[in-house]
């Protein structure tokens, strides 16, 4: 069999089982941030101090409290959360929005994400690397799918309060913010590759970094 095809074959079985999260080899691994192991993801507490507290979080069960300009708040119920979740490959989010408010485009690098519209009508979409946009209004009860990876937004069109529960096949997605992660990262994204991607002066770049600069208090 020539070498290449080998090859192939390999790397074509090996992304297929690295394409989500590692499986887990025990039951429990309640995650021990403190150890200070370093493994992929975190080293795993002694079983003799495991309690179901480290399987359970309050966090999602009212909404969260807006105060963001773009009138919307996600708070995430991941392994930083419930320790219980490391190995599991799962991880879930709340997300509440304002009349209007909008969960600005972001990807998840390490997950598809499922919501599920608790209350309101939310306009969803997410945006293929062919740059087509795949969009629709879900509405209370429906569920809408975002492909791992994907930049995906959301916008309550509705008066009222709206809010959604998102589930991850990660424990830890991650999160990148498209507007935050190119204007506001430390160290800075030079100005001339921001000029340039956006075909724009830097008064205009600067502009936008001052608006969303993290507010001093
Ligand atoms: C919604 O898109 C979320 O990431 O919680
Ligand atoms: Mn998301």
């Amino acid at each position: 069999m020539p070498a290449v095809f080998v090859y192939l074959v390999i790397s074509a079985v090996l992304s297929g089982t690295l394409a989500y999260d590692p499986d887990m080899l025990q039951d429990i691994c309640v995650a021990s941030p403190s150890s200070g192991v370093e493994v992929n993801g975190f080293a795993c507490k002694s079983e003799a101090n495991i309690t179901a507290s480290d399987f359970a979080f309050e966090g999602l069960a009212k909404p969260g409290t807006i105060t963001s300009s773009v009138g919307s708040v996600v708070t995430t119920a991941n392994v930083e959360k419930i320790p219980g979740l490391n190995t599991l490959g799962i991880s879930m989010s709340r997300v509440d929005y304002a009349p209007g408010g909008v969960n600005p485009p972001h990807t998840h690098p390490r997950a598809t994400e499922i919501v599920f519209v608790l209350e309101g009508d939310l306009d969803v979409g997410f945006i293929t690397t062919a740059n087509t946009l795949i969009s629709k209004t879900v509405k209370k009860g429906e569920v809408f799918v975002f492909p791992r990876g994907l930049v995906h937004f959301q916008k309550n069109n509705g008066d009222k309060a709206a809010s959604a529960l998102a589930a991850f096949n990660s424990q830890l997605p991650g999160t990148q913010s498209i507007a935050l992660t190119l204007f506001t990262a430390t160290p800075a994204v030079p100005d001339d590759v921001l000029t340039k991607a956006f075909q724009v002066g830097t008064k205009e770049i600067n502009k936008i970094k001052d608006k969303l600069a993290p507010k001093k208090s």
